[in-house]
């Protein structure tokens, strides 16, 4: 019991108002996409530079509760030789990982995936712990077609989620579980509704199943809106009423959180489609942001990996956690283009 209050105490801290969650945890494969909107290629050097300007940027702890690592990131420092854990610690701000390997092919269910990470598990986060980390990211990916998800794939990913989280919470880390339903896609708002409810269904049937503790766990969540490639794009109204009808059908009250990713949203977009969700009032559970690209880009656009853009690359990251942080409070007024 005392080790599941250790998990409570971690989500308030990360759910707290007016805050949200920067994912600064791409793999160092996937920051090649990151480094390259600053014409930077995928080196170690780079990468450091980049998560050394975000973690050390003035005042950011006023919005920002958490930020999730990987697995290198955990383990770097500054240049000044302060590790990066030290650096978020200090400031107030608490440090994540994701823990998933990525994805693989389901044999037989072609275009559908399923996560990767369980073997393990366990001793790498009694490590991660040991450094520092106090809760976990897992993300399952579910992609939108004319005959997916399939049943298979949704179940798979589910018990495979439960089966982490019941390992994070064991090690004392709060369990992000992120079944991300993709915005890449010609579905309608109505198609991305239906499959993220029953998404969200099948992975709440596994974790009760795994008698996870639902109030030591945080959900992470794709808004529900209409694919990128839909003719019709949805208004932030359409998307809140939508995203909240989802969550009353299918998160259970007592849940600790619930956080969005962005998936591709523009970084305006991301934070006015959060100010509708907030504009409908105070929910069963409380919830924020956390973004990567909707917060990284403007950041990578002004940095260019010049040392003299820093300040203003930094600004950057201030500007976007803050209309975030507004937005989450139902206080965000619109701003320039
Ligand atoms: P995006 O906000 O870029 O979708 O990333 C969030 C995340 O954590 C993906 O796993």
């Amino acid at each position: 019991m005392e080790k599941n209050e250790t998990l409570y105490t971690t989500v308030s801290q990360l759910m707290q108002s007016g805050k949200g969650i920067l994912a600064a945890d791409e793999s160092d494969a996937t920051a090649a996409k990151r480094l390259e909107i600053a014409n930077l290629p995928n080196q170690p050097g780079n990468r450091q530079d980049f998560r050394e300007l975000l973690f050390t940027a003035p005042e950011i702890e006023e919005y920002l509760s958490g930020v999730i690592l990987y697995d290198t990131t955990l383990r770097e420092s500054t240049d000044q030789g302060v590790p990066f854990v030290d650096v978020l610690v200090a400031r107030g701000i608490v440090p994540g990982i994701k823990v998933d390997l990525g994805t693989k092919p389901i044999p037989g269910f072609p275009n559908e995936v399923v996560t990767q990470g369980l073997d393990g598990l366990d001793d790498r986060l009694r490590e991660y712990h040991a450094i520092g980390a106090r809760f976990t990211k897992w993300r399952a990916v579910v992609t939108i077609g004319e005959t997916i998800p399939t049943d298979v794939c949704l179940e798979l990913n589910a018990y495979r989620m439960a089966e982490y989280a019941l390992i994070a919470q064991a090690n004392g880390l709060v369990p992000m579980v992120e079944p991300e339903v993709l915005f890449p896609g010609t579905h309608s708002i109505d198609v991305a509704e239906e499959v993220t409810t029953h998404t969200l269904n099948t992975l709440f049937t596994a974790l009760k199943k795994y008698k996870v503790d639902l109030k030591g766990l945080i959900l992470k969540s794709s808004m529900v809106l209409a694919g990128d490639g839909h003719k019709e794009q949805s208004s932030p109204e359409e998307v809140a009423a939508a995203t909240l009808r989802t969550f009353k059908l299918s998160v259970p009250r007592d849940v600790g959180g619930i956080v969005f990713l962005s998936g591709g949203q523009t970084p305006k977009r991301a934070t006015e489609n959060l100010q509708a969700i907030a504009s409908f009032g105070k929910q069963q559970w409380p919830i924020t942001f956390s973004y990567s690209r909707a917060i990284q880009e403007p950041v990578l656009v002004a940095w260019q990996g010049r040392p003299e853009n820093i300040p203003l690359a930094q600004k950057a990251l201030l500007y976007r956690a803050k209309m975030n942080s507004l937005a989450q409070l139902g206080n965000y007024e619109g701003e320039k283009e």
